[in-house]
């Protein structure tokens, strides 16, 4: 880190702690409770200690202290729809009024839900849990007992949850030359992480070297299409064609964990945008608007190995009738096919303004954009993989991130492995705001 970093990272920690005290409060309070003062280890990564949250509307966030923030961190990515939607709202108040949250029975207009996904992903099934990890859990369970096999292939840095079969090599130390398998976090049985291997994404050939000596025990090979656990890295052009055609080579099913890309990046996702198609797909955090609802989506042959005495799937919370109010609103009412240009126009003269600003003040810096979600990578000029992305000068991003907040903006997920996400509810005016904001931080104004 350059003296200079250092020194306005320094400055800019200084004034977001004299911004944030009650948070500070809050902290301490909630530390002897809570273990590291958060229910997510992520939530921690703003130091010393992270905000804690009085409410949000629409494109905004309000922490303890009453600071307003123009919002583009959205949940982790959830919000397309923007904080409390007003349609969202209505219908999750009409659903509480009338009576109605969980049954231990399904809610009448459950299938209607399903039936939208599969319209939207050219797939045959669905099943509802309530986050990704389970998704991404069972898509892998259902995969394992549809070939018989057992190995998995994903790729380094990608992350797909906690479970103990994929929290495998999201944030691995670098072998010279092939990935390295280590598990992500204490706790986790070798008899299910030493079942994944670990590929590069954006390289074909190390997926098929896995394949060869392996092929015949490899039940899925899992990816985020476009990998947003390390910025924003879109696949190279034939990589997810390659996959798939691997795949079928090998008789393994291809799994896209869409819970980020989901209905986001287009109206039928990853999917669609990329016109390849998976066997099966993991859906979450955007589909329910804000509430918890995830989905696990595949062929009909594949699905119809659920049932009693074959794939045991189940779960208290599956569908229950909010989240499934939910998820009826916003995928029938709010992100309907007319939101996405308009979104991703915006999302594009985000990134190109960036782009300029650096350009003007000679910074050599990445600007990645997808759809409606994008990062900046200080430090580098081109990012196709985990290693790429380990370049990245991330406490210069780090610094303008406090210089951001300190400014009234969460500018991406308060993470430097994440990324900004435009909302239905975001405007040409907050982008315009959000870019001369970033031009005086640059300035060191
Ligand atoms: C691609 C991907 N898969 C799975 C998950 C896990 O989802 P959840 O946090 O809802 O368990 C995440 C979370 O960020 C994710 O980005």
């Amino acid at each position: 880190m350059s003296l200079a970093t250092k020194r306005s990272l320094y400055k800019e920690k200084l004034a977001f702690m004299k911004r944030t005290t009650k948070s500070l409060e809050i902290f301490e309070k909630a530390s002897k409770s809570i273990p590291i003062g958060v229910n997510s280890n992520i939530r921690a990564r703003l130091s010393p200690y992270p905000i804690y949250v009085d409410r949000a509307l629409g494109n905004r966030l309000w922490d303890a202290d009453g600071n307003e923030y123009l919002d583009y961190q959205l949940g982790f990515g959830v919000l397309m729809t923007g904080h409390n939607h007003p349609n969202l709202v209505k219908a999750v108040k009409e659903r509480l009024d009338k009576g109605g949250i969980t049954y231990g029975a399904e809610p009448i207009d459950c299938y209607e839900v399903a039936e939208e996904i599969t319209r939207r992903f050219k797939l045959d099934m669905v099943r509802f849990q309530c986050t990704g990890t389970e998704a991404t859990l069972w898509a892998v369970r259902i995969a394992r007992a549809y070939t018989g096999r057992e190995k998995v292939i994903k790729f380094e840095g990608c992350y797909h949850g906690t479970n103990d079969y994929l929290f495998v090599s999201y944030y691995p130390p670098l072998a010279p030359t092939k990935p390295m398998r280590v598990p992500h976090c204490l706790g986790m049985p070798e008899g299910a992480w030493k079942k994944t291997l670990v590929a590069r994404f954006n390289d074909l050939n190390s997926v098929e070297e896995i394949l060869r000596k392996d092929g015949d025990d490899i039940a899925c090979i899992i990816v985020e299409p476009v990998a947003m656990n390390m910025g924003v890295i879109p696949p190279e052009k034939g990589f997810l064609e390659g996959l798939r055609k691997l795949s079928n080579e090998y008789g393994a099913l291809l799994i896209f964990d869409e819970i980020k890309t989901g209905v986001k990046l287009a109206y039928g996702g990853a999917t669609e945008y990329f016109n390849v198609t998976p066997d099966m797909v993991t859906l979450g955090k955007a589909i329910g608007g804000g509430f918890p609802i995830s989905a696990v989506v595949g062929k009909r042959e594949i699905m119809e190995l659920i049932g009693p005495g074959k794939v045991v799937h189940a779960g208290t919370f599956n569908a229950n009738h909010i989240c499934i109010t939910a998820a009826k609103v916003t995928l029938k009412e709010i992100l309907t096919p007319s939101v996405y240009q308009s979104a991703r126009s915006l999302s594009e003269e985000l990134a190109k303004g960036y782009e300029e600003i650096f350009e003007d003040a000679g910074i050599e810096a990445k600007v990645s954009n997808v759809g409606v979600n994008g990062h900046i990578y200080p430090g580098i000029s081109k990012v196709k993989d985990y290693r790429d992305y380990l370049k990245q000068d991330s406490e210069m991003w780090w610094s303008w991130a406090y210089a951001m907040m300190n400014r009234g903006i969460i500018f991406e997920v308060l993470t430097a492995d994440d990324q900004w996400t435009i909302s239905v509810q975001h405007t040409k005016e907050d982008i315009e705001r959000t870019l001369e904001t970033f031009k005086e931080v640059v300035r060191g104004e």
